[in-house]
């Protein structure tokens, strides 16, 4: 197979790097000729690494990245089988590069984009023909993330899906499929891991360190929220909050939260920039966290509760199924479980009630409890996953 990588940045060399190792013959395109060069070197370097490892020999290594040709003219696409799109997350941009692209590949060829946040319908829209149009999101870093979600637009043809899927395994990742719907299935599902913790915080309940702490020593996360706020970049992790929230229209739900909002500006990145919600110079002090067991469970309960009612609105809103869902989850952002199975085990009712307990305690749209999970423990019901 012969695939086509639009972009080579940081997800456009790591998706090239995936298809080459799956023994698929790739070109990688990108405007900028110093953008294929440094993908080249960063490809070099991570081969090196890998043979220094142990993971593989050097014959290997020069296989995989000879599967690999790199390219300035959008042209070398002529006889790709799949082009995957991996360029700035320009709507504009985008769009015309897809034009340009359709009358060079041939009919059969599958056009996809790795784009997070932008409607798959409104890219596929900019096609002759729409229908051979797919999503394909991949995860940072490409090749160490298993997961990648397969997103089929109101056009798309069953066939492209279908054909998408199984090359995308064949690529030896964990292909699960979400609606057209903002964030897809983790962005969004994610979402009050990071929100109820910033509220919690705000609210004046635990500080960063010990919500952190609580995560992930009753939870089982590998890093608490904040810790990965800062990994993610808070501008970033701000950016998508406040992408979904406005493609939701206005959800509560999804309200961005000022606490990170200020960060952001304030230049306090994260990890990147040296200091986020903790300070990463040498020597820095940070907090330490309150081991105080009743807090510890309250706040975990807390965020679990708000992240289990995030999974099964998204299954009630057939935005993937019961599976898919925990797949991503576990997939995609490491959770330790998948969040139905995880309801299924505290009990679907205990979830209800807990939701209850905090929507009559606020009042506000965000704790407002999935009719579906409701439905459930009426009906005495679990996930079957
Ligand atoms: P990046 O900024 O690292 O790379 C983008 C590359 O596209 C650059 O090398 C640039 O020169 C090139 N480019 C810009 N306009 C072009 C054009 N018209 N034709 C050809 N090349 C062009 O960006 P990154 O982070 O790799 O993101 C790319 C896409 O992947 C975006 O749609 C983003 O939403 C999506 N994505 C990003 C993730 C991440 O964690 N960075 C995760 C999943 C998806």
């Amino acid at each position: 197979m012969k695939v086509g990588v639009i972009g080579s940045g940081t997800m456009g060399s790591g998706i090239a790097q995936v298809a080459s190792t799956a023994n698929c013959k790739v070109i990688v395109y990108d405007v900028k000729q110093e953008a294929l060069n440094k993908s080249k070197t960063a490809l070099e370097k991570v081969m090196n690494r890998l043979v220094e490892k142990g993971k593989f020999g050097t014959n290997r290594a020069e296989e995989i990245q000879n599967n690999i040709s790199y390219s300035d003219q959008l042209q070398s696409f002529e006889s790709c089988d799949l082009v995957i799109e991996a360029i700035v997350e320009n709507p504009e941009v985008k769009r015309n590069v897809f034009t340009e692209l359709e009358g060079i590949v041939s009919e059969n060829c599958i056009i996809a984009s790795n784009t997070s946040s932008l409607s798959i319908a409104s890219l596929a829209a900019s096609l002759k023909k729409p229908e051979r149009f797919i999503g394909i999101h991949f995860f940072n870093p490409a090749p160490l993330m298993k997961l990648v979600e397969v997103v089929p637009a109101i056009q798309t043809e069953e066939s492209v899906l279908n054909k998408t899927k199984e090359t995308i395994e064949s690529w030896g990742k964990v292909v699960v499929q979400a609606k057209d719907t903002p964030g897809f299935i983790v962005n969004k599902v994610a979402r009050p891991f990071y929100g109820e913790a910033l509220r919690i915080l705000e609210e004046g309940i635990a500080d960063v360190a010990t919500i952190d702490w609580t995560m992930k020593e009753i939870g089982g996360f590998r890093m608490g929220p904040f810790e990965l706020m800062d990994f993610i970049g808070n501008d970033v992790n701000y950016t998508v909050t406040e992408t979904v929230f406005k493609a939701f229209y206005y959800d509560a739900r999804y309200k961005p939260a000022f606490t990170q909002k200020r960060l952001s500006e304030a230049g306090y990145l994260g990890r990147k920039s040296g200091r986020g919600y903790y300070n990463y110079a040498e020597g820095a002090s940070n907090p330490k966290p309150k081991q105080d067991e009743a807090l510890a469970k309250m706040v975990f309960n807390r965020v679990l509760v708000m992240l289990i009612n995030e999974a099964a609105d998204t299954l009630h809103m057939n935005i993937a199924s019961a599976k898919d869902i925990d797949l991503a989850m576990t997939n995609g952002v490491n959770y330790p479980k998948g969040l139905l199975a995880w309801a299924n085990e505290i009990g679907i009712e205990k979830c209800v009630t807990e939701l209850d307990s905090l929507f009559n305690e606020y009042h506000e749209e965000r704790y407002r409890c999935s009719p579906l999970l409701r439905k459930m423990a009426r009906n005495g019901e679990v996930f079957s996953l």
